[in-house]
């Protein structure tokens, strides 16, 4: 029997959620966007955080910056101290500073703002101690050791090799403080070859839990919410003792993001 634990997260709603540039493969300006649906899947998902007892607060969203409802890509807070996202990308970048403003004033004093590119819980994900941190396509190599310095935990640098999975969290959730999930074609050799020594025991989602973007999840120690189309890596899931969620958040793919990308979470000072 797995044990839930309580989450702070942070999140945004997509009001004006449209695909209008294409920073990413899975983003085609030309194909139409229903905003309504996005906003209709995205309150689902957060009722279901609030359902599973966890605090969702909300940061306002900014008319003009239709990407903002990513959150998880506008920091990383551990510890109650957050170092905030710099974006590689113009059309992202006025992100970085509405989320520090949030932050700063919401508990979070003193918020730095990264030196070189760094796309947040986008490409940082913390395993028990360890941050593993992902680089290839957004963040920069660099931002790994900043990191590190900055929080005092080890980073794991980790590349990626496929545009579809550019983020860290398209392509490996973590599931609780020494398990994760990953899929290793979007990883390179020596890459996949780390995570392997790491977490020998890590589900292995297939190419289409992958496509699906199943491994875009969050977990709460026990319930991992996850897309729905995502059938056998929730079908592994239950098999090691989780509770998978399915949800519906197939308005928000056509941005290139999902579940994980909606969530920042907040974690306070022990
Ligand atoms: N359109 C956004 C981008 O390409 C999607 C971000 C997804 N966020 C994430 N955490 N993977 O930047």
């Amino acid at each position: 029997m797995r044990t839930a634990r309580r989450r702070h997260y942070l999140m945004c709603r997509p009001t004006y959620f449209d695909v209008v540039y294409s920073i990413n493969p899975w983003m085609d300006p030309g194909k139409p966007v229903d905003t309504a649906l996005a906003v209709a899947q995205w309150e689902r998902l957060r009722e279901v955080y609030e359902g599973l007892g966890h605090t969702v607060e909300l940061i306002d969203p900014v008319d003009g910056l239709p990407d903002m409802v990513f959150a998880a890509n506008g920091g990383t807070v551990i510890d109650g101290r957050a170092l905030v996202a710099r974006f590689r990308d113009a059309e992202r970048i006025a992100e970085g500073p509405a989320y520090r403003d949030w932050l700063h004033n919401n508990g979070f004093p003193g918020p730095k703002t990264a030196g070189v590119v760094n796309e947040g819980e986008g490409d940082y994900l913390l395993v028990g101690n360890m941050l593993l941190a992902g680089t290839g396509f957004r963040s920069d190599p660099r931002s790994h050791a900043e990191a590190q310095e900055f929080f005092g935990y080890p980073v794991i640098s980790l590349t990626l090799v496929d545009p579809n999975y550019y983020h860290l969290d398209t392509a490996l959730s973590v599931l609780d403080d020494e398990t994760i999930a990953y899929y290793p074609p979007a990883f390179s050799p020596g890459s996949q070859a780390v995570l392997l020594r790491l977490f020998p025991d890590a589900v292995i989602a297939t190419d289409d839990d992958a496509r699906v973007f199943g491994l875009n999840a969050t977990s709460d120690g026990r319930n991992v919410v996850l897309p729905e189309g995502a059938m056998d890596l929730a079908e592994q899931l239950r098999a090691r003792g989780f509770v998978p969620v399915g949800l519906d958040l197939s308005e928000l793919l056509k941005a290139g993001g999902s579940i994980k990308c909606c969530t920042l979470e907040l974690r306070s000072a022990a």
